[in-house]
């Protein structure tokens, strides 16, 4: 199997999942699957029915792979980008995860709308509206509140406003420098502050857990923000809702996170670039050799003919 993840940084540097890139080298190796990076400014576009089975990259056309893994850095929200994925999947090759994916996912509202429509549970959410009707927004949502970014990852557009006035100054400040913001307000799962539990879904199953615990002082538990994480042995009510998550999103790796709540819990987000750099030091699991073998797996189920040349079956 010929794996190709595209991914935008230096896979050298101390970049967001450039440890994660070296860790799915350094797998595929051992377990004899080619895998190769790319970067998306490295291909070329031309749209054609005539070559089918190749890609222009550097200039050169270049056989197609088995498998695309777009893992493109959280802030690429480039139309370039979904392009290059669209252009893999509809020549046949297969994609985890694909365009549509990624595309419902980095738009949180989306997400939640989807969520919200197969009857998950996750915190009620409205989108942001100038002018703002702060009593609507207290008596939907309460405080404190919590207010995001509408394309935020890693955690660093997100809020916790604990007033209106607070809520009040901070909206007039992006009012006047920020009009065009997309932004969200979310109830805020005052059960969970600082902590949540990560569980990693790969095509339907859930392959490892973690619980994630904030810095002191903070709310936010992602890994990035500096919070601790520790083994967490995902439950029936966790690990189906999270799988039922990650198929209402139509999400084949998904880095789902819940919230904990009086009753269970509440889903935060799915993700479609889990980092695992955390998870794999609180679980033990080895996530590269999962997703391939997830991989692998589909590509059999898909295509018995190909089975039979990989394998000489
Ligand atoms: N509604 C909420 N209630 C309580 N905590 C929240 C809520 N939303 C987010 N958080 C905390 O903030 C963190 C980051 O929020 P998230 O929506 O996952 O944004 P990002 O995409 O930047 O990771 C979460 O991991 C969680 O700890
Ligand atoms: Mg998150």
């Amino acid at each position: 199997m010929e794996v190709w993840i595209l991914y935008g940084d230096d896979i050298d540097s101390t970049a967001d999942l450039a440890f994660e890139m070296r860790r799915f080298l350094a797998e595929g190796e051992k377990m004899g699957v080619t895998v190769k990076a790319f970067k998306p400014n490295q291909f070329d576009l031309l749209v054609t029915e005539t070559n089918r089975d190749q890609i222009i990259i550097d200039g050169q056309w270049t056989d197609l792979p088995d498998f695309i893994f777009p893992y493109f850095n959280h802030s690429d929200h480039s139309y370039f980008s979904l392009a290059i994925v669209r252009q893999f999947e509809r020549m046949g090759v297969a994609v985890f995860n694909n365009a549509d994916t990624l595309e419902r996912v980095r738009d949180k509202l989306h997400a939640h709308q989807v969520l919200a429509e197969s009857k998950i549970p996750t915190p009620d959410t409205m989108l942001a509206k100038f002018p703002i009707n702060v009593e609507l927004v207290e008596a939907t949502l309460g405080f404190p509140l919590i207010v995001k970014t509408l394309h935020g990852a890693l955690g660093s557009g997100v809020f916790l406003i604990e007033n209106t006035k607070s809520f009040d100054d901070l909206m007039t400040l992006v009012h006047e420098t920020q009009p065009n913001i997309l932004m969200i307000f979310q109830k805020f799962i005052a059960h969970s502050k600082g902590r949540d539990l990560r569980v990693l879904v790969v095509e339907g199953k859930v392959i490892a857990g973690m619980q994630r615990i904030a810095k002191p002082g903070d709310f936010k538990a992602n890994y990035s923000q500096g919070a601790k994480v520790e083994a967490f042995k995902v439950d029936k009510k966790a690990a189906n809702l999270a799988i039922k998550t990650a198929k209402a999103l139509d999400i084949q790796v998904a880095g789902v996170d819940l919230l904990f709540t009086e009753t269970g819990y509440s889903i935060c987000e799915a993700n479609t670039f889990p980092g695992f750099k955390g998870l794999e030091q609180a679980s033990g699991v080895n996530v590269p050799e999962e997703i391939f073998k997830a991989m692998q797996n589909h590509l059999d189920a898909k295509s018995p003919r190909l089975v039979k040349k990989l394998f000489g079956a």
